[in-house]
């Protein structure tokens, strides 16, 4: 909920715009220390959801590590302060010039999604008098139960090593001499909703765990990945997601030896509810079947409702007393895909209006795009208001 003086301190702005609410961030934060930090869980902030320098700085400052999914993002976490030994750098086709990178910087880990990236990690590093921590990204075919386009943990997707290949790396290991096996990895999917998955993803990594063992494989990482999804329709009293309840869940069932550490790699629902994209009401269009709010942000600003059939809460920020209308809130672009909400009740708008699509802090402006050669945008945050509310 955004409160008058804000809304009049935003109101003076250029729209579209990100805006970033810290007060939400540091309760995330705070409830992530609370429950899953002080039980010695290494939570690695996935960059991809949002790499904002400013963003980065408080999940730096709360312990947090990070994981990249490319050179850039592993240059970008070093330049923002992040120590090369608390960067995992993942993803499933690196090229040789980011493996390079992650090498010249001992980074923490690689996550390797397959046998040809493992050679070809073994050989750069040996060229090169290194040697690579690497954690074995495994499928572990367990159904994330979210969108297909958010599913990776399962056989059919691209991602991870399936268990049948596993007997021939075990093979395979002992000749790769620049490769020091510390871990295996596991990533299930985004925006889970439910816990079941969580729970049936640590008794798939406790039997590859066992398996590990039995093959005489020493591995002291444990990493589950991210994917803990958040409230969309309740971004007000699910502003902080429940925590205590996710790494809860892992607390009762993974079963970790006495040396190994739980590592997490969690994007959205660190930073997904603190982000708004505030918007102004162009034109409202009386069709022949709907009502129409054309907003001056489009998919080019927010893409996940085109994208993913996402539903963002639209809230009227110039509150008014006029009565409720159902609208198609649409974005400018030249696409009919271009529609953050149908048949969505708002009051009455009229020209001008400001409206704050909610929980955009992830995916969000990462995502955004100059498609129609659209202008670039500004990012807000709520301490920079205080500022303004005083001008
Ligand atoms: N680790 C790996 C290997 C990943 O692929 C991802 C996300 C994460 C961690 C972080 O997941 P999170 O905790 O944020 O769910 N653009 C989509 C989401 C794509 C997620 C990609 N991978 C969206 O807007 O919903």
């Amino acid at each position: 909920m955004i409160s008058d003086s804000t809304f009049r301190a935003l109101s003076s702005l250029e729209t579209p715009f990100y805006y970033y609410d810290l007060d939400v961030l540091r309760n995330t934060l705070d409830s992530i220390t609370k429950h899953g930090i002080s039980k010695g869980y290494h939570i690695h902030y996935a960059l991809k959801a949002n790499h904002q320098p400013k963003i980065l700085g408080y999940i730096l400052a709360a312990g947090l590590s990070a994981d990249c999914v490319s050179g850039g993002e592993v240059e970008h976490a070093l330049s923002c302060g992040f120590n090369p030994d608390q960067i995992a750098f993942a993803g499933v086709g690196k090229r040789d010039i980011e493996i390079l990178t992650g090498l010249n910087n001992d980074i923490f880990c690689f996550n390797v999604e397959s046998v040809q990236e493992l050679k070809v990690i073994n050989g750069l590093a040996a060229a090169n008098n290194k040697k690579a921590r690497v954690a074995l990204r495994l499928n572990p075919n367990v159904d994330a139960k979210t969108h297909r386009y958010i599913t990776t943990g399962l056989e059919e997707n691209k991602f991870g090593i399936n268990e049948e290949e596993l007997p021939s790396i075990f093979e395979l290991l002992p000749a790769l001499t620049a490769i020091e096996l510390i871990g295996i990895h596991f990533h299930i999917g985004s925006q889970i909703e439910q816990i079941e998955p969580f729970t049936h993803l640590c008794n798939r990594a406790n039997e590859l765990n066992k398996l590990f063992d039995e093959k005489g494989f020493d591995i002291s990482v444990i990493n589950v990945g991210g994917g803990f999804g958040i409230d969309y329709s309740n971004p007000d009293s699910s502003g902080v997601p429940d925590f205590e309840h996710y790494f809860g869940t892992f607390h009762k069932h993974i079963k970790l030896k006495p040396h190994q550490k739980l590592h997490f790699e969690l994007g959205r629902s660190i930073i997904g509810q603190s982000g708004s994209l505030v918007t102004r009401v162009l034109f409202t269009k009386e069709g022949r079947q709907k009502k129409f709010a054309i907003v001056d942000a489009g998919m080019t600003e927010l893409i996940r409702p085109a994208l993913y059939q996402a539903k963002h809460e639209i809230e009227l920020l110039s509150k008014n007393s006029r009565p409720a209308k159902k609208y198609d809130v649409v974005g400018p672009i030249c696409e009919s895909s271009d529609i953050f909400r149908t048949d969505y009740e708002l009051p009455e708008l009229k020209r001008g209006d400001l409206l704050a699509i909610r929980s955009c802090g992830a995916y969000g402006e990462v995502m955004k795009s100059n498609y129609n050669l659209r202008h670039h945008i500004e990012t807000i945050y709520s301490d920079e208001l205080v500022e303004l509310k005083m001008d």
